[in-house]
């Protein structure tokens, strides 16, 4: 019997191995800043959140919100403006409100809002 390694079973251990990898990559997926721009936040807030012409800055953003309340705003933001003074007031200084994210689950969402409470 041969000592070398069958090339098939060199094959199956990387397979194996690869498999492994991307499980591991599917469940942390991508972070919160990655979201943030892969969902195309940064092209009205920036992409460090600093603000622009198209939305407003999001800094300090824990004055106003949690992990939980962020998330349901970015479902529906419609109904949280109707609620919220301060932020329909905000909302009347740009041309377009905040488009409804509803694809994102949760846990993404959460993720993004993570990241978003992180900015200061
Ligand atoms: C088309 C431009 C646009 C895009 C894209 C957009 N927003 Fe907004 N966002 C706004 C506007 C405008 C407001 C102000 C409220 C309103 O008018 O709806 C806002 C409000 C917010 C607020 C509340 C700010 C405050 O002062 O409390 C947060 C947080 C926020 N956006 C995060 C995000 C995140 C995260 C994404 C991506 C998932 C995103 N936005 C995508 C335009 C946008």
């Amino acid at each position: 019997m041969s000592q070398k390694t069958h090339p098939a079973a060199l094959t199956l251990t990387l397979t194996l191995l690869l498999l492994l990898a991307s499980c591991a990559e599917g469940d942390t997926g991508p972070s919160g800043d990655r979201l943030y721009l892969q969902n195309g936040c940064g092209s009205c807030h920036g992409a460090t959140g600093a603000g622009g012409s198209l939305g407003p800055a999001l800094k300090d953003m824990s004055r106003f919100w949690d992990r939980n309340s962020m998330s349901a705003f970015f479902e529906d933001p419609k109904a949280t403006l109707r609620s919220d003074e301060r932020l329909s007031k905000l909302s009347k200084t740009f041309s377009a409100g905040m488009p409804a994210f509803q694809y994102l689950t949760d846990d993404q969402a959460g993720r993004i809002a993570d990241f978003v409470l992180s900015l200061k």
